[in-house]
């Protein structure tokens, strides 16, 4: 399976970052480029102008998030048919950082649902996070917490080719900490074997993603577990120089 190397910027990019978008695109025209699929998941803002700098390149554009409804009276949100017309091609439903009530926005796995069907409706490829709290690990609830969320938040009849699945422990985004070898394969494991029982042959070909705290220098290993087909990537995504070893990581 062809990994996919997904960036996300979460609230950060203004316009002057696009030296960051173009230096990348740079990085891989060069000859060598691993065979892997990339996408920059973008704040808004950027995604019109990165339209045209990601036009023509390897690189595909990705939003962050995306409304259930088709349109409505939603003051501040964003509808898929939206982020389409602006060029994206992925969309990350149900991070943490939205499934989580300290950003006010405190999302159910229902409602991410909801998201990816709307999105896979506009031709784009959902992202769909789930992912353990510390404290649930620690209680011996990471395994339960993960298929509950896995099960709740997968549309039904989904393309298996075209959704994947990205497994974050919260207590590893942005802290510097990864989960082990052993943790990250066990974990893709029962998430694959929970796939295949929902959509039969079909769960085998679900991109099954890694995501916090991958780094240039842990990609390689992460990328290498069984089950593992590809990683989610927030503060080493800002940097085209850090995203690109990554992106080498996996080839
Ligand atoms: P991180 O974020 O790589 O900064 O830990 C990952 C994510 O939240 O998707």
């Amino acid at each position: 399976m062809k990994p996919l190397i997904a960036g996300n910027w979460k609230m950060h990019g203004l316009l002057a970052d696009r030296k960051e978008i173009t230096a990348l695109v740079e990085m891989v025209k060069q000859p060598g480029k691993p065979d892997c699929d990339i996408v920059l998941c973008l704040p808004f803002t950027l995604l019109f102008p990165a339209m045209k700098y990601l036009a023509e390149t390897p690189i595909s554009l990705g939003a962050q998030d995306c409304h259930w409804d088709e349109f409505g009276a939603h003051t501040g949100d964003i509808s898929a048919a939206m982020i389409s017309e602006a060029g994206c091609d992925y969309v990350i439903v149900g991070h943490s950082e939205r499934r989580s009530g300290h950003g006010a926005h405190g999302e159910r796995s229902q409602a991410i649902s909801q998201k990816a069907k709307v999105a896979l409706a506009h031709g784009m490829m959902p992202i769909i996070c789930i992912g353990e709290s510390l404290d649930e690990r620690e209680a011996g609830k990471a395994e339960s917490q993960v298929l509950d969320q896995l099960k709740k938040s997968l549309p039904k009849e989904v393309p298996a080719d075209r959704i994947s699945i990205a497994y974050e422990p919260i207590w590893a985004i942005g802290t510097g900490l990864t989960a082990g070898a052993a943790e990250i394969g066990e974990m893709h494991g029962v998430i694959r074997h929970a796939l295949v029982e929902t959509l039969g042959r079909q769960g085998e070909k679900v991109r099954i993603l890694y995501g916090g705290s991958v780094k240039p220098g842990n990609a390689a290993e992460i990328l290498g577990i069984d089950n593992v087909n590809g990683a989610l990537v927030g503060g080493a995504s800002l940097k085209a120089e850090d995203f690109y070893g990554i992106i080498k990581a996996a080839g």
